[in-house]
């Protein structure tokens, strides 16, 4: 997608805000003041070059809460040095817009059509033309299936490839981080994802194993189970069909029968992803074949047959290890080599690998996903 003038300001805006959360954090202050300086001044450009944005409203937001914590950070190097040195969480700005964004191409995920193609019907296509969808349309999606085959990967994607505000969430580590208050932490969330897209752009809330949310049913305790009910409360109101906002609710998981049904229900489209085809398996090796010194008796076809059942983080593993080999063998017997190149990886070398390390998920495994999905597909 082509990027125009603001958005590109709005990418800058966005990573100086980053890098100053960052400075902040580790306390290195004059660092994360010029930062925030920097993230004040292009977004004042922002409103001034388009005075009639929707944004503006947001960017202001943004602006006021850098240039408070500019004044705190000003303030307390002026004082003399006390326990500062403990970093803190810096002002709410963190939660609002300014998520970092990953740097995922589609083009570097292999296959996983159906999944790409989702997206595209429910988030690119309403929000470009909401008028022809009188019916309102899909705004929760999960993706399941065996560990390793490109959800979370997926996810960082979809940040990169469409336009959209990005909220990233690990659910696991809500429940454990701020375990008591991890309700209020959903409700904010929504609530801040809610205002962002009131100013016209489309926020995307995605929740990465998204079954830690749900607990342990017959166990739970309290926390748990209040998170989990305001989680429903609030994807109710995405689901709203008369709200015309486009908040969208993305969640990946490895264990979708934790989910229970009314967590399953409002995630509308369901869509699995699953352990790489031969064809996949072809894509994937153009993929980490292309960084990689081969050498020419490297067959792909016998690899791609040699690697069924394995998934694709495997075979990230797989080439990773042979490429070792050839590294270690170069080391081999003088540590200090800083001339030279490792030899190129043979055929040897992967069918070597691929006798000490078997695939990472069970035939057994698989049929439970098959069976989930038989009983709750929606594409
Ligand atoms: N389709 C794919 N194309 C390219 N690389 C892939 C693909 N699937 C997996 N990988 C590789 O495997 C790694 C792990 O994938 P990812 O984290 O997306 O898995 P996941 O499905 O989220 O697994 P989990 O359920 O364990 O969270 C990726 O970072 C990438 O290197
Ligand atoms: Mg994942």
């Amino acid at each position: 997608m082509q990027m125009s003038a603001s958005e590109e300001l709005e990418q800058m805006a966005v990573r100086f805000a980053n890098e100053a959360i960052q400075f902040d954090r580790q306390g290195s202050k004059s660092n994360a003041i010029s930062r925030y300086e920097r993230t004040v001044e292009i977004l004042l450009k922002l409103c001034a070059l388009y005075p009639e944005a929707p944004q503006n409203k947001l960017y202001m937001q943004q602006i006021e809460n850098c240039k408070q914590r500019i004044r705190l950070l000003k303030e307390q190097n002026g004082r003399f040095e006390e326990s500062d040195h403990t970093p803190r969480q810096p002002a709410r700005l963190e939660q609002l817009v300014l998520t970092e964004k990953p740097n995922v191409k589609w083009n570097e995920i292999a296959d996983l059509r159906d999944a790409k193609k989702a997206i595209e019907e429910s988030i690119v296509f309403p929000v470009k033309r909401p008028d022809l969808f009188p019916l309102g349309w899909p705004r929760g999606i999960l993706f399941f299936g065996p560990p390793g085959c490109g959800k979370t990967l997926l996810a960082a994607a979809i940040a990169t490839e469409i336009y959209a505000v990005f909220y990233s969430v690990d659910a696991a580590s809500i429940m454990s981080k701020w375990l008591g208050e991890s309700e209020k932490n959903v409700a904010e969330l929504f609530s801040s994802a809610r205002q962002a897209a009131e100013v016209g752009k489309p926020v995307i809330i995605f929740i990465d194993e998204v079954d830690s949310l749900v607990g342990i049913r017959g166990d739970e305790v309290g926390g748990e189970v209040r998170t989990r009910n305001q989680f429903l409360k609030e994807m109710d109101n995405v689901l709203d069909k008369k709200r015309q906002t486009h908040v969208y609710v993305i969640g990946a998981t490895n264990k979708p029968w934790a989910l229970d049904e009314p967590f399953i229900r409002r995630f509308q489209k369901r869509i699995y992803v699953p352990l790489p085809t031969a064809e996949s398996r072809q894509e994937l090796y153009e993929i980490y074949a292309k960084n990689l010194k081969l050498a020419s008796d490297v067959d792909r076809t016998l690899l791609v047959e040699k690697t069924e059942g394995y998934s694709g983080s495997d075979f990230r593993d797989i080439f990773q290890g042979a490429q070792t080999k050839v590294v270690r063998e170069f080391f081999e017997g003088n540590h200090s080599k800083t001339q030279g190149q490792a030899r190129a990886i043979a055929m040897d070398d992967f069918k070597d690998v691929l006798r000490k390390r078997k695939p990472s998920v069970s035939p057994q495994m698989l049929t439970l996903y098959d069976k989930w999905f038989e009983t709750y597909k929606a594409l």
